[in-house]
């Protein structure tokens, strides 16, 4: 199975057949990062706009490195540098994009549904890099490839995202990229920070405390508190947050002993989880960042055209 679209908007709408071929892309180029020359020709003469309206590390770098590792030409714009602080409009400013001929635009955006509005309206590849609370594809397609390298994916493997669940696109892009390919998710967050209806997914199991999430599971993903989102505090204080929600090494030992621990970043260490458990021979954090540029080098190819049939 090719990959033939021509955006990369969520992974709600991915096919399992979509999905594994990312990864199998992916994998492919993860040795890349090992070589001394880390460097292929594939996009050689293509132009890739990192287009950032929300502050990024992770994933603004690693599109970046993505691209150049592909020979694309990047070009990193931040919206506090960009003619949007002189009140141009989004469409605007991407219309003046389209007239320098990028091929692929990768977008973050504050507002829900931004990267679907941008795609609609220009012919170049779109990838969402994070619209408000709603999806992060690439986030949830790297922490597949993570998993995979140390468990099957596939029905029987269980994995419990914990933390603020409803402003979290990571979880929502998670969930469904996990369950198109059959694996049970447990999710786990305050009531405040837990959307209504999620048990209605084929896949979801709903837990209401960290116990019962954590419980013999394969994976353990937690979440940043979105304060950013949020417009007051939906906890008592982060202290009770972290003694309730936190994970810690005694939550951690109810998990199976192979279980991985991730986190997409940025942490907040000592609220969502522990230092101890961040810098433990569990923990998989800064390998999901070493597969973002991978993964990102897949997405970047395969809509780029090489890819296709
Ligand atoms: C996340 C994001 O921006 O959605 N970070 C990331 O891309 N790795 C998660 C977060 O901000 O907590």
């Amino acid at each position: 199975m090719g990959f033939r679209r021509k955006d990369l908007l969520g992974t709600r709408d991915l096919s399992a057949d979509e999905i594994r071929t990312l990864l199998e892309s992916a994998e492919s180029f993860k040795e890349i990062a090992e070589r001394p020359l880390k460097k292929v020709p594939a996009l050689r003469g293509k132009t890739v706009v990192n287009l950032f309206f929300e502050p990024s590390t992770r994933t603004r770098t690693s599109f970046e490195i993505a691209a150049k590792r592909l020979s694309a030409d990047a070009v990193n714009i931040s919206a506090s540098t960009s003619s949007v602080v002189k009140g141009e409009s989004l469409l605007d400013t991407v219309d003046n994009l389209q007239a320098m001929a990028p091929d692929i635009i990768v977008v973050r955006h504050k507002s829900v549904g931004a990267a679907h509005l941008i795609a609609g309206h220009i012919g170049a590849s779109v990838v969402n890099a994070g619209d408000g609370a709603n999806e992060h594809p690439t986030q949830a397609l790297l922490d597949l490839l993570t998993i995979s390298a140390h468990k099957k994916l596939g029905p029987g493997l269980r994995v419990a995202i914990i933390g603020d669940i409803a402003h979290s696109r990571v979880a929502r892009s998670n969930i469904w990229a996990l369950t198109t390919l059959g694996i049970t998710v447990r999710v786990c967050a305050p009531p405040t920070m837990l959307p209504r209806g999620l048990e209605n997914i084929k896949g979801v199991e709903v837990c209401r405390r960290p116990e019962e999430a954590l419980d013999g599971v394969d994976v353990v993903m937690m979440l940043r508190i979105q304060l950013e989102r949020q417009d007051r505090l939906l906890f008592p204080s982060l202290r009770d947050y972290a003694a309730i929600f936190g994970l810690n090494r005694r939550r951690l030992a109810l998990a199976r002993p192979d279980a991985i621990v991730m986190h997409p970043g940025p942490m907040n260490r000592g609220v969502e989880i522990t230092s101890d458990v961040a810098d433990s021979e569990q923990a998989v954090i800064l390998s999901q960042v070493s597969n973002g540029v991978a993964l990102r080098m897949a997405v970047l190819f395969l809509l780029g055209g090489q890819g296709h049939e």
